[in-house]
């Protein structure tokens, strides 16, 4: 059977010309700060970034965490969305670890946060609050439709956050799909930030993989947080090689997943049963609200994955498609087919 994954694009697999970098890759122990293909990759990804330093770790979730660790220590309020994937999907780790109090903003469904809403939550000097210390943003949004925040909006929140003392933290897993639906360059968007994170395992489709910018200072220390976490690898060349193919070959045809994303979305806007949105489809991700009564998306997926084509269920009643390296324009049309016809088949509304 045709299979089509478009759960993720963490489930890109690596290509082959990241498959020789990684057989030939020099390598070296990198706790030590001795692998060659490391300092590499962390060089090209800072400068990529326009920041002094980077560090790379095994995952996005990692390299949040790390910096979280980083910039805040036990008592510190961080002010983030509560669609952030910080927030939402990293089981609280700064908190479990670190003792950082999450304070959660709502999300606009652009993924901003109202600027507003961000001054109002500082905390004045008084022995009854925590102090705040941080914002994160992400970029793009990965719960509000992965949109992508402009370099305007960074550099507003940036000035904010300087203003109050605070600082900036961009979680940036997808940020290079940001810089190529907004058309300017990654290091735009995070100018103001003091430490952003990216993903070369996902849209990028190395095997695994982020990489933190910051200052020197900032990354000397982030560099401890990562030990203390366990993340200090040895010969991690042999993986950050193919991060050096992602981060040269795969970031310029991001917008062929942004373009079959959209296709996809206008696509099932007249598929009977869903909701769907192609105009906030700015980057790979697409949201499917279900709209026929009683058909939950956990059922609607197993019926889809029985025909080859895989999404996630996002909600009880929401599922979610991520093009990716994997998927071509004729996948995406033959997905749309197949979910048409699969909604069609439902009868009335069952006990699902
Ligand atoms: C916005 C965002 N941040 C962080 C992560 C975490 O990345 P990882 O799965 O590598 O831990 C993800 C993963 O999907 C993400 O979408």
């Amino acid at each position: 059977m045709r299979i089509i994954d478009l759960r993720s694009d963490t489930i890109t697999r690596p290509t082959p010309a990241m498959r020789r970098a990684m057989a030939d890759a020099e390598v070296g122990d990198d706790v030590f700060g001795e692998d060659p293909t490391v300092n590499r990759l962390e060089e090209m990804a800072a400068q990529r970034l326009g920041k002094e330093a980077g560090l790379f770790v095994v995952s996005g979730t990692m390299a949040n965490l790390v910096c979280l660790l980083t910039h805040c220590g036990r008592g510190h309020e961080v002010l983030l969305g509560d669609r952030s994937h910080t927030f939402y999907y990293e089981q609280g780790g700064s908190a479990a670890l670190g003792g950082v109090h999450p304070r959660t903003l709502p999300n606009e469904p652009d993924g901003t946060l109202d600027l507003g809403r961000i001054e109002a939550a500082i905390r004045p000097d008084n022995i009854h609050f925590p102090r705040t210390r941080l914002v994160v943003l992400e970029n793009t949004h990965n719960r509000c439709s992965g949109s992508p925040l402009t370099p305007e909006y960074m550099r507003a929140v940036g000035e904010i956050a300087r203003q109050h003392d605070l600082k900036l933290h961009v979680d940036g897993a997808r940020i290079f799909n940001a810089a190529v639906a907004l058309g300017v360059d990654a290091s735009d968007l995070v100018s103001e930030a003091d430490s952003v994170t990216f993903c070369l395992s996902k849209g990028l489709a190395a095997p695994v993989g982020s990489v933190v910018c910051g200052s020197r200072d900032f990354i000397r220390e982030a560099r401890r947080a990562r030990k203390v976490v366990g993340g200090g690898m040895r010969q991690a060349g042999v993986i950050a090689a193919a991060g050096i193919v992602a981060l040269t070959e795969m970031v310029g045809r991001l917008a062929e997943d942004h373009d079959n994303a959209h296709r996809l979305a206008e696509g099932l806007v007249d598929a009977g049963g869903l909701s769907v949105d192609p105009g906030s489809v700015r980057t790979n991700i697409v949201y499917m609200d279900i709209t026929r009564d009683g058909l939950l998306s956990a059922h609607l997926a197993e019926q889809l994955a029985g025909e080859g084509v895989l999404l996630l269920p996002t909600g009880p009643r929401q599922l979610r498609a991520v093009t990716n390296y994997h998927i071509a324009r004729d996948d995406v049309d033959h997905a749309s087919d197949v979910i048409r016809t699969v909604l069609k088949r439902q009868g009335p509304p069952g006990p699902y």
